[in-house]
């Protein structure tokens, strides 16, 4: 262990024995988890806005203005940061203008991506910046590139954010919003390697540059221009738009979603052996490879990181739960998806250099949700628990830590068997969230905490794993899987913390 250098995630190599051990320096933060990597996305797919948020001022389900009361609730338990919208690759068909005004006059269109259903607009432009209010977050839009006009993109950062006189504020007026909105952060196209255009990096860049120049900064809002970036592996892609159109952005994005094995069978969402299970849990550590190495292409055209990457579409993607349609990604979510999560989020931390915003995939009802709906029923999934729990380190310190995991072997392939990270919060309560990946085995961890002021620090925490691989949530069983307070923490005489985590767990300690 003192050979290793120091860092503040573990290193993606395990070694053998049974016992992860870390080092926590809690007097040498290394930086901040930008409260931002906890936030979401909601796209008009499925039943994620319509039915899952947006229910209409006359539905029998209680709402706020079109907006049902029991989701909005439960993600306000959540303090999300940030929640970005309308896509995806509804994004680049979508025109704004097509969603304002009164609503029974709204275009009735096709959502030619998502099912070919019904849009009725319904939710639009005053309905998203309402639920951001209502949750409390900042609004992220995504512009439309691939089917759009660098007019109608202007015409709506306009529209949402200046105050003066002009066409645009007078219809936003008449439509009932006097006064502008704040929008920080604006994205100009999504997936234009595909489906925002299916264009090549050159060609985009190019795009970009063009689209940006109009998205104007009004008065005293500030926008973050994000860049479309690449697919996973596509490392060209964000070479060749750092190289192009660096000095034009303020973020760049990556998309990366966990696929158990490949995209032609993904497999069920709960109904899976321990295969699926470590290939699952094997594919999601892949993000750290994949961050690093669009982050080191990143450092040689901006050493000085001031261009954020993004990572707004992430998380499991399985086959849609029988009998649903293929359009709408509906998957339940199981604690395989907590895992997912946490190890996850411990990498966004790690990198928390130049990772400043992540937006699970997505909010509601698709692909791996923190609510599902039923009716007028909901329910929260185990991954909705663990952003519950990790809610801590937003805006947190990291600290600096050693870390050496025992290994997790399936089939002579090896991983890591736990995850960590430790963050120090306003209070100055130190938040450690650690996960044992191992679907069998428990892992026990042994923790030397140094620069702490005492300690002697009371330990509390809670604990998430289910009564099975595939334990979940339903409305008819919503507290199948939920937070339990944790008891496998002990202080030893010589300072250390020794900590034993049940198989397939997510827990986060409380020290101070
Ligand atoms: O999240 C579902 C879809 O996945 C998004 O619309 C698209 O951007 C990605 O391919």
């Amino acid at each position: 262990m003192s050979n290793q250098p120091l860092s503040n995630e573990p290193s993606l190599t395990a070694v053998d024995g049974p016992v992860s051990r870390a080092v926590i320096n809690a007097d040498r933060p290394v930086g901040t988890v930008d409260r931002n990597i906890y936030g979401h996305f909601a796209e008009h797919l499925g039943r994620c806005i319509y039915e899952g948020i947006w229910v209409g001022e006359d539905s029998d389900i209680p709402n706020t203005k079109g907006i049902r009361n029991d989701v909005l609730k439960a993600l306000q338990g959540l303090d999300i940061p940030v929640l970005r919208w309308p896509g995806g690759c509804f994004a680049d068909e979508y025109h704004w203008k097509d969603g304002i005004g009164p609503r029974e006059s709204r275009k009735r269109m096709v959502n030619t991506h998502w099912g070919g259903v019904v849009e009725n607009n319904h939710f639009g432009t005053h309905e998203f910046l309402l639920l951001c209010e209502l949750l409390g977050c900042e609004p992220y839009i995504n512009g439309n590139v691939g089917s759009g006009t660098v007019q109608e993109m202007q015409e709506w950062v306009e529209y949402m954010t200046f105050a003066g006189e002009s066409p645009m504020s007078a219809l936003r007026a008449a439509g009932g919003h006097e006064q502008p909105w704040k929008v920080r952060y604006f994205g100009v196209g999504n997936e234009n390697w595909g489906c925002g255009g299916n264009m090549r990096p050159e060609y985009y860049a190019d795009e970009y540059r063009r689209y940006q120049t109009y998205v104007r900064n009004y008065g005293d809002n500030k926008i973050t221009r994000i860049a479309c970036g690449a697919n996973d592996f596509n490392y060209e892609w964000t070479e060749v738009l750092m190289r192009e159109a660096a000095s034009h952005m303020d973020a760049l994005t990556l998309h990366y979603y966990t696929v158990p094995f490949v995209w032609s069978e993904k497999g069920s969402a709960t109904d899976f052996d321990t295969k699926a299970w470590f290939e699952t849990l094997r594919k999601a550590l892949v993000m750290d490879e994949l961050v690093g190495k669009h982050k080191t292409i990143m450092d040689k055209y901006d050493p000085a990181k001031r261009i954020s990457l993004i990572v707004d579409e992430w998380g499991t993607w399985y086959d849609v739960e029988p009998g649903t349609n293929p359009g709408f990604l509906y998957q339940q979510n199981t604690m395989r998806d907590a895992l997912v999560a946490a190890a996850t989020l411990h990498i966004f931390h790690k990198h928390s250099d130049r990772v400043r915003m992540a937006n699970i995939a997505q909010t509601v009802n698709v692909l791996q949700s923190v609510v599902l709906t039923e009716g007028e029923r909901m329910t929260l999934t185990p991954t909705y628990h663990v952003f519950e729990m990790f809610k801590v380190h937003q805006d947190a310190e990291l600290l600096d830590m050693a870390f050496e995991s025992a290994s997790y072997t399936y089939d002579g392939v090896s991983i890591p068997q736990t995850s960590v990270s430790a963050t120090r919060g306003q209070d100055g309560t130190l938040n450690v969230s650690l996960c044992n990946l191992s679907h069998e085995g428990e892992a026990e961890l042994s923790f030397e905490l140094r620069g702490l002021a005492a300690n002697d620090a009371p330990i509390g925490g809670s604990l998430l794993h289910g009564d099975a691989l595939n334990a979940h949530n339903t409305v008819e069983q919503p507290n199948r899987v939920q937070p339990e307070p944790f008891a496998g923490a002990q202080r030893l005489e010589d300072g250390r913390i020794r900590v034993t985590l049940p198989a397939a767990s997510v827990a986060v300690l409380r020290i101070g």
